[in-house]
């Protein structure tokens, strides 16, 4: 199993192999992420095959900061308010994308998502690498993004020779995305950056992202219809859990015990949120027929953790 601890050496030898032209996974404050050098094509490549993800689904761009993002992309005032205030951090821009990062990374769209990740573990091998990195969630397509290293190797464990192990990720949800690519900010994905915030910080209401959005936008997770989710069959739930469901997930139950489960340890989002891909795979260590989950309160980060909870759900109801 490749799982080395984050010391100084063994971040040294991720940046080698990442300037060799290899994939490595690293934590973020968000999921773990397979890392590789943003600017090759046949790094990349290998991020696609190891993760088994269709070459139309484009990949997130990290960088260290916004020095390196406008050597990436073209910047504007609406990408400046909002670097300057959640970067570093769980908040990826779309922005048009200049001529550095190749087409196969950014699925032949003209922008490319860019994001600095306030991990102090993925920022010192961005320095030390001194390249872009190309990281999507470190998860085989379509399955559950992983918040630990043992998680990661469970995923693409023989596939990959480095797994730097930081612990559990503190969030525990991907990054919000904004597309800041043209006059309509719109948040393509929610996350742990509320909308609310975005808002205040931009001082102009974000435009829902819909079902006419451009052809570059339809990679984005909305629009699979099942992401994000276990092996299990998942139904959500509101007030009783339905009968036939053999283990249930509750936003906030202090006394659950297995096959009942309580999602969030304090009844807080952020709690929540940090443990739900956790559980998710917990119900696939069980092999529970079928599992409910309980509707999670939507304000705030709630919105993220809602929208990942019905698209694990596959849009079933109970
Ligand atoms: O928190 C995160 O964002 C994590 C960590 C590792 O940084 N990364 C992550 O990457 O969630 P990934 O690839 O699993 O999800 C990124 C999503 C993809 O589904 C892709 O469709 C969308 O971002 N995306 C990437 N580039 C895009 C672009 N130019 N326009 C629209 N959507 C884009
Ligand atoms: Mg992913």
């Amino acid at each position: 199993m490749p799982i080395v601890p984050a010391t100084p050496e063994n971040l040294q030898r991720a940046a080698s192999l990442l300037c060799e032209g290899a994939c490595v996974a690293l934590p973020t404050e968000t999921v773990y992420g397979l890392a590789a050098d943003a600017t090759s094509v046949a790094a990349c490549q290998k991020i696609f095959i190891a993760k088994e993800r269709p070459f139309s689904d484009p990949l997130i761009v990290h960088v260290s900061g916004v020095e390196q993002a406008k050597r990436l992309a073209r910047w504007n005032p609406r990408a400046e308010k909002l670097a300057a205030k959640y970067w570093p951090g769980p908040l990826t821009l779309v922005l048009p994308k200049l001529s550095l990062i190749p087409d196969l990374v950014t699925a032949d769209c003209p922008t490319v998502a860019l994001r600095c990740p306030a991990h102090p573990v993925f920022h010192e091998v961005l320095l030390l690498s001194g390249l872009p990195l190309a990281a999507p969630s470190a998860n085989r397509f379509s399955r559950v993004s992983p918040t630990t290293a043992q998680a990661v190797a469970e995923e693409l464990g023989e596939r990959i020779p480095l797994i730097i192990d930081a612990g559990r990720c503190e969030i525990g949800i991907e990054s919000t995305i904004v597309n800041l690519s043209d006059d309509q900010p719109r948040i393509l994905r929610p996350g742990f950056v509320t909308r609310e915030e975005l808002e205040a910080t931009l001082g102009e209401t974000l435009a829902r992202a819909s079902s006419t959005s451009k052809p570059c936008e339809t990679p984005t997770p909305g629009n699979f219809k099942v992401h994000y989710s276990p092996l299990t069959a998942l139904v959500l739930f509101k007030g009783a859990p339905p009968r036939e469901a053999q283990a249930r997930i509750y936003f906030y139950k202090p006394s659950a015990q297995p096959p009942d489960y309580s999602l969030s340890e304090d009844g807080s989002l952020e709690s929540a949120a940090a443990r739900l891909y956790e559980l998710f795979r917990e119900l696939d260590r069980h092999n529970y027929t079928l599992a409910a989950i309980e509707e999670v309160p939507e304000e705030g980060l709630g919105a993220a953790l809602g929208d990942r909870i019905r698209r694990a759900c596959g849009r079933r109801s109970a």
